[in-house]
């Protein structure tokens, strides 16, 4: 069984911020939790380095678009471990085995008649890279998005004749009810192909700073088909000496946001099926980030910076943040006070301190090694449901639906302390209740830690690590695995969230 699951790549005509890393954290903690599952997981992200915008901003600091490329390019890549991102590869579209993938794929569309000479004319907006119909055009020609003034253009291209695709995308979106979430992102794609397709050019023979087209020297290919194909170019190199397209060809999930939905929803299929080759599993559309009722966003200016962020709080108290507090599916404001609130309730008391308290208790009436005794009954079910549950959640991309099972489970725990009140039972003479309470709590944590690991990976670890469990697979997260055996030594356990400076 295989996973593959990529991001979008990101300009790199600015720095990274915290759009970017949104969406490579939920595609890593989809990676991570496949690969609990045993799966062959591969997660790709990377950068789109080709186009306008790259050049623009090359012209606008006096320097090469490569040297641009290079600069930025790294600082993608530099982000990916700062959130504990678990890609397998990093893709730029300036490397070499890309540019000739694209021009033999794109040869192929061409080969198989879906490309043909012709002269656009309408309205471009350069940072986005995209032709506009007239009626996507805001009062006074102004791009929608960045709210610059357009021009009309005249540019003799090839086209992609996306309109004769029109047929085969409507009995796509019909066949497979599934291959866009949420539904509202489905209807929008498919209403959009429906009120008619226009066909939009391949190429563009102005620009020099792209791919050059194989049968025209004065084109390069429009950066949308070249950025598009880096989800199947990359199976091709990422692993040297060997070729993956066989093994994880179809991706299982595209993972975008709503500003590139058409591209994903419309030209993308058209383009495979224009190619011969098989479309994605599924494409998840998630929200935007806003900042003050706005999206977040680099030519708006209202970021926030998440190395900043992880420099005080660590990457997992990011992580969990934005996959908690932002419904995924779903536009959602974050704020630092937000932030802090999350971090000091949710992740220091009840997921931290409960870790501390129980292994301090443990320390103290047992001295520090797991007790010999049966699960409690009363917490079992909830338990033992866990995985099972938040599995079926993440197939659905439903994140913040399966972090919240599991932080049901984890204020179950901090209820079951106070009922149990381990400190009472300590008095006791019959120490059987003290074992039953004591091992209930070291499973409880061991279990939701194991769910939770591909959220939080780095706290669970070190709380696992303190456990001596050193499987991190879902196997692990069934409750009546011996796991620490009684008797097994525990260790202690610094505050996994300590107040930041
Ligand atoms: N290069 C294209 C994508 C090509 S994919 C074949 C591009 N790049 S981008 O740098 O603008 O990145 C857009 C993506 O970044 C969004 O689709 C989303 O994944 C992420 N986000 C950027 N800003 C964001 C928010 N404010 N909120 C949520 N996601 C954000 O488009």
């Amino acid at each position: 069984m295989s996973f593959y699951v990529t991001t979008p790549i990101y300009y790199v005509n600015a720095a990274p911020h915290l759009g970017h890393a949104y969406t490579t954290i939920a595609a890593d903690v989809m990676a991570r939790h496949h690969r609990q599952r045993g799966e062959d997981v591969f997660f790709l992200t990377g950068t789109d380095e080709h186009g306008e915008p790259v050049a623009d901003a090359a012209r606008a600091a006096g320097i090469e678009p490569q040297l641009l490329a290079d600069r930025n390019s790294e600082r993608f890549r530099a982000l990916a471990p700062r959130i504990d991102a678990s890609n397998d590869f990093f893709i730029r579209t300036t490397d070499a085995q890309h540019m000739a993938k694209v021009q033999e794929v794109l040869t192929r569309v061409r080969e198989n008649g879906h490309v043909y000479k012709g002269v656009y004319e309408g309205w471009y907006c350069p940072r986005c890279a995209d032709f506009k119909a007239d009626n996507e055009i805001d009062e006074g020609n102004l791009c929608p998005i960045h709210h610059i003034e357009l021009s009309r253009e005249q540019e003799e291209n090839y086209f992609f004749a996306l309109s004769s695709f029109q047929q085969r995308l409507e009995a796509l979106y019909e066949e497979r009810p599934h291959f866009l979430a949420p539904r509202t992102r489905r209807n929008e794609a498919l209403s959009f192909i429906r009120s008619g397709l226009r066909d939009v050019p391949l190429t563009r023979r102005r620009l020099t700073w792209g791919v050059p087209v194989p049968w025209d020297a004065e084109h390069v290919f429009y950066v949308w088909f070249d950025a598009l194909l880096n989800y199947y170019s990359a199976l091709s190199y990422a692993r040297p000496g060997e070729d993956l397209t066989a093994t994880l060809w179809p991706a299982d999930c595209h993972l975008i946001a709503k500003d590139i939905l058409r591209f994903h929803a419309v030209y993308w299929p058209a383009l495979l099926m224009a190619a011969d080759l098989a479309l994605p599993e599924r494409i998840f559309v998630h929200g935007y980030l806003l900042m003050e009722g706005e999206k977040m966003s680099k030519s708006l200016g209202n970021v926030l910076d998440p190395f900043e962020v992880i420099d005080r709080f660590g990457s997992d108290a990011l992580r969990f943040y934005l996959i908690r507090d932002v419904s995924f599916g779903q536009d959602g404001s974050v704020s630092t006070m937000a932030f802090e609130q999350r971090y000091a309730s949710e992740l220091a008391n009840e997921y931290g301190n409960l870790a501390s308290r129980v292994i301090a208790m443990l320390a103290r009436y047992r001295d520090g090694r797991m007790p010999d005794a049966a699960l409690d009954p009363e917490i079992a079910p909830e338990l033992q449901s866990l995985a099972g549950e938040v599995s079926g959640l993440i197939d659905e991309v439903q994140l913040t639906q399966g972090l919240d099972a599991i932080w049901q489970r984890v204020r179950r725990l901090n209820r079951y302390v106070e009922e149990k009140a381990p400190w009472q039972l300590a008095k006791q003479g019959d120490q059987a209740p003290l074992d039953a309470a004591l091992a209930t709590l070291i499973t409880g944590l061991r279990v939701v830690s194991v769910v939770a690991h591909p959220y939080l990976p780095e706290a669970t670890g070190k709380l696992l690590d303190a456990l001596g469990v050193a499987d991190r697979s879902l196997a692990a997260a069934v409750p009546s695995q011996p796991l620490p055996a009684p008797g097994a030594p525990i260790a202690s356990l610094p505050p996994l969230f300590p107040k930041p400076e």
